[in-house]
């Protein structure tokens, strides 16, 4: 059997990140997997995301197919990706908000925005605000319908723009930290919203660790191939995702 490396989100958010991955590591084989019947992840309990993600993985790896898994959603890191390291044997990479990067480039005033459930339960976010409280401004932006706005909106992702608008009024941060792999496809929108901050992301750095682990797994050089799996149909986003990562 040959091993995939396996990148996992809710919906589209994801395949922001395997796009970086397949660029830099063409060789491999790929299963994207989005939870459209379970999405979205980010106003559910930890209990209900835990199980769902539980399944999911040992339903994908039934035949032992995972070599190395991307947990590419915030929420699903943040709640599950200790845990799913302690009942599996392969690699498992997560992503994290890049709020060290916002803190060593000096920006003071420093907006997260991510899910409700990852801004609750993310360690990283939580030391970050309990050790600069007295130095920098972090504040927290909880967007509970933003996934599932872009999920439902992936033919024009303007259509987000009164709900940033509406999130965003009397917000000034010098800098947002995206903390959620959806918000990946409208950072032009948020930029457009809030003209003056830098974005901050994490898709190349999760990609660079990818390369890093995949270098210990035993791992056959392919051709290439990307297999994507829905957990419930949906035409337009299997549309979508064809495009973006332009397979055919
Ligand atoms: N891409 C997920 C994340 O990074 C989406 C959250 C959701 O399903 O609510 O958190």
């Amino acid at each position: 059997m040959q091993k995939k490396i396996v990148v996992y989100d809710s919906g589209i958010g994801g395949a922001s990140i395997l796009k970086e991955i397949m660029m830099l590591l063409p060789n491999y084989d790929y299963l994207y997997f989005a939870d459209t019947k379970n999405s979205p992840y980010g106003t559910k309990t930890k209990a209900e995301i835990l199980q769902v993600v539980l399944n999911n993985i040992l339903s994908i790896n039934k035949n032992g197919e995972i070599g190395l898994l991307v947990l590419a959603c915030n929420t699903a890191t943040s709640v599950c990706c200790k845990k799913l390291r302690s009942m599996f044997s392969f690699p498992i990479v997560g992503v994290e908000p890049a709020i060290k990067k916002a803190v060593d480039e000096g920006f003071n005033k420093i907006a997260i925005l991510a899910t409700p459930q990852t801004l609750e339960s993310n360690d990283l976010i939580k030391k970050y605000i309990k050790n600069f409280k007295r130095k920098r401004e972090i504040s927290k932006v909880a967007l509970s319908e933003l996934a599932s706005l872009i999920d439902e909106n992936t033919d024009d992702f303007n259509r987000v723009l009164p709900y940033l608008s509406k999130k965003f009024k009397g917000l000034k941060p010098s800098c947002v930290v995206v903390g959620c792999t959806h918000y990946n496809f409208v950072k032009k929108q948020i930029q457009t919203v809030l003209p003056d901050a830098k974005i901050i992301s994490c898709e190349k750095e999760v990609a660079l660790q990818v390369q890093r682990v995949s270098k210990e797994c035993k791992f056959c050089l392919t051709n290439g191939s990307l297999k994507v799996i829905l957990s419930k149909r949906n035409h337009k986003l299997s549309r979508f995702l064809k495009t973006y990562l332009s397979f055919a």
